[in-house]
């Protein structure tokens, strides 16, 4: 997200992603896109469930897709919640899984539009992150 069209295009695919959330409890709908190091892109959506402690948001399950297709590096994030007239940040959760896949200085940018957007990074999102070395990439 060197480039302020990059950023652009990945927030509109987050938006665009908004519209496939699975919130019929919340009527909040949030949208993830998720830049890979190799430039393709993954997105995903908040999915609730009628036991709400269940719901996966958009965040981690654009990460968990990732991974799950077999992607580690990520590049950027972003995060759109169309439903909001401010923007809202990645919840505690979702932060603690960011900071696993990605360093602290990997861009994210939130907003409920593009020109209301807030943009950060993972490390301000959370700091004093630690306890990397226990991660045995050899044998993850
Ligand atoms: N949510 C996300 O998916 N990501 C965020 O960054 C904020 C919150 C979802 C969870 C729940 O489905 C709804 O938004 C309201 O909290």
């Amino acid at each position: 997200m060197e480039k302020a069209i990059e950023d652009e295009s990945l927030f509109a695919l987050a938006l665009e992603a908004a519209a496939r959330a699975y919130a019929p409890y919340s009527r909040f709908r949030v949208g993830a896109a998720l830049l890979l190091e190799d430039g393709s892109v993954v997105t995903g959506v908040n999915v609730e469930n009628r036991s709400f402690g269940l719901t996966n948001c958009a965040e981690r399950s654009a990460i968990y897709a990732a991974v799950s297709s077999g992607n580690r590096k990520f590049a950027a994030i972003a995060v759109a919640t169309p439903d909001a007239d401010y923007p809202v940040s990645p919840c505690g959760a979702c932060r603690q899984v960011l900071s696993e896949f990605m360093s602290a200085d990997t861009p994210v940018v939130f907003g409920p539009d593009y020109a209301r957007a807030v943009h950060t990074t993972v490390g301000i999102l959370y700091p004093y992150d630690a306890l990397h070395e226990l991660a045995d990439d050899d044998n993850a």
